[in-house]
């Protein structure tokens, strides 16, 4: 029986100078684990000797120790961590100069796309994004390019299963705004497009166009020269040259490839332009009858134009970015330059 009150009176002590959160396990092990002095008082009583009286009391005597034991131990662990955690705090040096915080920055191609959203904005036009991942009817098919037709080899597409794709042109979204909207319309679908090309300064496999689509009554190429002269003025804030030349592509007719003179080497020839001081940015044209027709409009009664922007290329120029690939490189050194540039 003396032996409860010794070693709980070693415990108090063991307690009582441990100011570590190890030195406090060690105790547990040492009173409490399965060689601990209480578990072996329990093992090592000769209970066939003592009378009933006596077991009953010693036994209720050991369980007061052990409990006695456990909640001091818990309650020291507690207090080391605590003290631990206040010692902690002391080591802040609030007067320390701090890291310097690292702003994140819009990407040239967001900057772009943020600022011609704004100009078409600015002359009416609402701004939609269509799905990445496309059916081949609103890619291709309700643009007048059915599965044999030669045009399909000009972007080369990736498939994904059942003949869906990842979008190869903003135009996909023509169709799809008609069906929806109906006319008149006045619209940009800016976002990202896909396809399967060999990679060079000019060209990557994942860009950007902005495609704009304008239906209404008596819609002619003047109104798309005049609104594309509007938009680019305002994009390059200075004159800028163009030139406007016959282009095929099955969902316009006539069809124009709108070229602008290269502003990273002035037209005089270099690799972006591929020596030839000029750089192809917006396909345009007025929208073809069957397209319409695709749409629900009636052809007779309503024209439009539509034109696709080349966003990625726009943003090189812009920027004077003169290799496409550093625009997916991931190198944050390349959004870090341009945002205070808008
Ligand atoms: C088209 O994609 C047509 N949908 C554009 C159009 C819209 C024509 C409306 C008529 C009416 P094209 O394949 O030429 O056309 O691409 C348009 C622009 O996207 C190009 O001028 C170019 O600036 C950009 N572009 C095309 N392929 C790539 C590429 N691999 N990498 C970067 N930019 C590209």
């Amino acid at each position: 029986m003396d032996s409860v009150q010794n070693i709980k009176e070693q415990l108090v002590q063991a307690l009582r100078s441990a100011t570590t959160a190890e030195q406090v396990e060690q105790i547990r092990i040492d009173f409490l684990g399965r060689k601990g002095s209480i578990t072996l008082l329990a093992k090592n009583t000769d209970f066939s000797k003592l009378s009933a009286e006596e077991k009953k009391g010693f036994g209720q005597k050991l369980n007061e120790l052990k409990q006695f034991a456990t909640q001091e131990i818990a309650a020291a662990a507690e207090s080391c961590k605590a003290s631990a955690a206040t010692q902690r705090s002391n080591d802040l040096d609030l007067t320390a100069p701090g890291k310097g915080r690292r702003l994140g920055a819009l990407h040239p191609i967001t900057l772009a796309q943020m600022e011609l959203e704004d100009i078409f904005q600015g002359m009416g036009f609402s701004v939609l994004y269509g799905p990445e991942v496309e059916s081949e009817y609103f890619c291709f098919e309700s643009l007048n390019i059915p599965a044999d037709h030669p045009a399909r080899d000009m972007q080369d597409t990736f498939w994904l299963k059942n003949q869906v794709i990842l979008r190869t042109h903003t135009s996909a979204n023509q169709v799809r705004t008609l069906k929806r909207f109906g006319a008149p319309i006045r619209s940009i679908f800016p976002g990202r497009c896909f396809r399967y090309e060999a990679i060079d300064p000019s060209h990557e496999n994942t860009f950007y166009q902005c495609e704009g689509l304008v239906v209404d009554k008596n819609i002619s190429v003047a109104n798309l020269i005049a609104v594309m002269r509007v938009a680019l003025s305002q994009v390059f804030k200075r004159d800028v040259k163009v030139r406007l030349r016959p282009g095929y592509f099955p969902f316009v007719e006539p069809g124009f490839e709108l070229d602008l003179n290269c502003l990273l080497c002035g037209g005089e020839g270099c690799p972006t332009c591929k020596q030839s001081g000029w750089i192809e940015l917006i396909p345009c044209g007025l929208v073809h009858p069957e397209v319409l027709r695709h749409g629900g409009i009636d052809s007779k009664e309503y024209s439009g134009f539509a034109f696709g922007v080349g966003l990625t290329r726009l943003a090189m120029m812009k920027f004077g970015i003169t290799d496409i690939r550093y625009l997916n490189s991931g190198d944050l050194r390349v959004n870090e330059q341009f945002s205070t540039l808008m």
